[in-house]
Formats: C-alpha cells, structure tokens, sequence
C-alpha cells in the first residue's frame, strides 16, 4: 500500500512489497485450516503468499507481468490481470493483500463483494483509511476489526515508511481494535 513515501518518486502500480513479518503477524487471527485457498488479488512478485503456511493453496492476480511471472516461479498459480475488471476472481476463503494504495477503497469493496459466505478478508492499510469524509459511509456499514501493527513496516528494505498500518479484517464481529507486538 505505501505511501507516504518519504521519496518523492512513487513506484509504478504502487508497488511495494510486504515484509515477511508483517504477514506472519497477522497468520494467527485469520482463522486458516490446512488446504485453505488463500487469494491475494494484487500479489506483486508473491511477497505475502510466499511467507504463509505452504500447506496452503496460494492463488494470486497481478496486473505487472514481469512480477507475476516472478510470482508464479514460487510455484504460487497466478492470473496476469487487472483484478478491478469485470472478472470474478477465482473462490477462496481468506483474501490477503496490500493494495495499491491509490486504489484500496476499490480494492476492499471488490473483494467484500467477492467473499465467500463466512470467508475472511484482511488488507494491510495505513491507519489513515479509517478516516475521511469519502470512507465514513463505508466503515459505518463494515466495520472492520484492525489489527495495528507495533512498528511501522519497512516496504523498500530503506527506512520505515511515514505513516503507521495495520490489518483490517472483515468476516469476524467487527469494530474492534486491537495492537500486533512485532516478532521477527
Ligand atoms: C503495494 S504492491 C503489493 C504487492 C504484494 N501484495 C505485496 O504485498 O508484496 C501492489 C501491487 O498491486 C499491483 N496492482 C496494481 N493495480 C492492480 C490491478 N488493477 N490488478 C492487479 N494488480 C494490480 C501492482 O502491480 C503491485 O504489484
């Protein structure tokens, strides 16, 4: 999702990559069962499906073909493509992505509307998201559970990024919040 960037140069598609810990912190809350098929429909080159459980069957949709081929190698499937077209996205039960962040409020409507009955959703998002005008509709009618992260994640490996993220989760009660001590 970054940001904030403290380089005035943002990456092309928003491409930044979350770190393996920032993913594991968040493993223990998703509810997962072994064989789960997990979607992350904006995978990069597999940064979050390669540090999950491997008994997990991994799915991703990138837009970059370049990444999503590198995605692929991990031995991830993964669909080349604009997962905000048309096309439904392939079933899963538990969605794990970091949008871009230009787009994450349309990230998180899809794949509210793509969930399965009881599924999880859960998106690494600046704490900001919980704010604006444009955003209060929607949080009043899903309010998610989020899980804030200790320390603000590093998504170019130089320095840490200018604002503090946390997992929002749906599919659980809702409205809670709770603070993820980081394990490395
Ligand atoms: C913030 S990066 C996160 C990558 C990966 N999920 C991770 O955490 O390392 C966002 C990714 O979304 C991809 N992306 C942007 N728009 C997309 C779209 N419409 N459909 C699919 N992928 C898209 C970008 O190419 C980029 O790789």
């Amino acid at each position: 999702m970054s940001a904030t960037g403290r380089s005035p140069v943002r990456r092309v598609d928003d491409f930044y990559e979350t770190p393996a810990w920032g993913v594991r912190a968040i493993v223990p809350h998703l509810g997962l069962r072994p064989s789960d098929r997990v979607l992350d429909p904006c995978c990069g080159r597999g940064a979050i499906t390669q540090a999950l459980p491997s008994d997990l069957d991994l799915v991703g949709l990138e837009l970059d073909a370049g990444r999503a081929s590198e995605a692929a190698s991990l031995g991830h499937t993964v669909q080349c493509r604009d997962a905000l077209a048309p096309e439904p996205w392939p079933a899963h039960r538990v969605l794990l992505t970091n949008p871009p962040y230009r787009l994450a409020l349309e990230f998180v409507e899809r794949a509210l509307r793509e969930a399965a009955p009881r599924g999880v959703v859960a998106m690494l998002l600046r704490l900001g998201f919980l704010e604006s005008k444009k955003r209060a509709a929607f949080h009043q009618q899903h309010p998610a559970d989020v899980f804030v992260l200790s320390e603000r994640p590093s998504f170019t490996g130089r320095g840490t990024d200018a604002a503090a993220y946390g997992w929002f989760l749906w599919g659980g009660r809702g409205g809670r919040w709770r603070l993820l001590v980081a394990a490395r």
